[in-house]
């Protein structure tokens, strides 16, 4: 059981490892929780700093939920109570990191490597949806919202397991309590859209 709680400790450190933080920082000198949307995720890089670097933030954050949990994987073999929570503690990391006086982001990308090491399937398809709702609104908060609903129905209709529902639905409260500010403009229609230089500083 030791191993288990050590693992969810380790996932939390990794979480905490901020990359937008540090990319934006280190193309631009500037801080990305001043910038745009104020939150230090891919989609603000990428508003902040280019296309390029939002997707390279995309995937070291998605990186960090695969790497906790295949580290809570090789530490405790078959505990699922043990992957479930390393994956909440590695979103947890992320949005409320220790090395960056707790002012992460919003936890998307590492719900989603998460999500392919636990889900996969549901989180492919989920995946495809979410791309879509982003193809067809260009606001990346909806699709990031129907996204992490959509996983636990998914997961209940196709592979049901109840510590990874359970992690899925504590990764989808997470991820709609960090998109407050986002559901508010959402529902006024002055949420920022990708790819739109006019609705700069909505
Ligand atoms: O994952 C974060 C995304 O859903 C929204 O980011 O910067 O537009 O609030 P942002």
């Amino acid at each position: 059981a030791w191993s288990g709680v050590l693992s969810m400790i380790i996932a939390y450190f990794i979480g905490s490892i901020s990359t937008s933080t540090l990319v934006v920082r280190w193309v631009s000198g500037r801080d990305i929780r001043s910038e745009g949307s104020g939150n230090a995720g891919a989609t603000n890089t990428m508003r902040t700093i280019g296309l390029k670097w939002g997707v390279l933030v995309l995937l070291f954050d998605g990186l960090k939920g695969a790497i906790a949990l295949w580290i809570a994987h090789a530490m405790a073999p078959h505990a699922m109570w043990a992957l479930a929570l390393s994956a909440v503690a590695v979103v947890v990391g992320h949005n409320w990191p220790v090395f960056f006086g707790f002012r992460g982001g919003k936890g998307i990308a590492t719900t989603i490597g998460v999500l392919l090491w636990l889900a996969p399937l549901s989180a492919v398809i989920a995946g495809l949806v979410c791309l879509a709702v982003i193809a067809v609104t260009r606001y990346v908060s909806l699709g990031s919202l129907v996204f992490v609903c959509l996983v636990p129905i998914l997961i209940a209709v196709f592979r049901f397991e109840g510590w990874t529902f359970a992690a899925s639905v504590v990764l989808a409260l997470l991820a709609v309590y960090r998109h407050r500010s986002n559901i508010h403009r959402l529902l006024h229609g002055t949420e920022r859209r990708i790819f739109d230089r006019t609705s700069e500083g909505v």
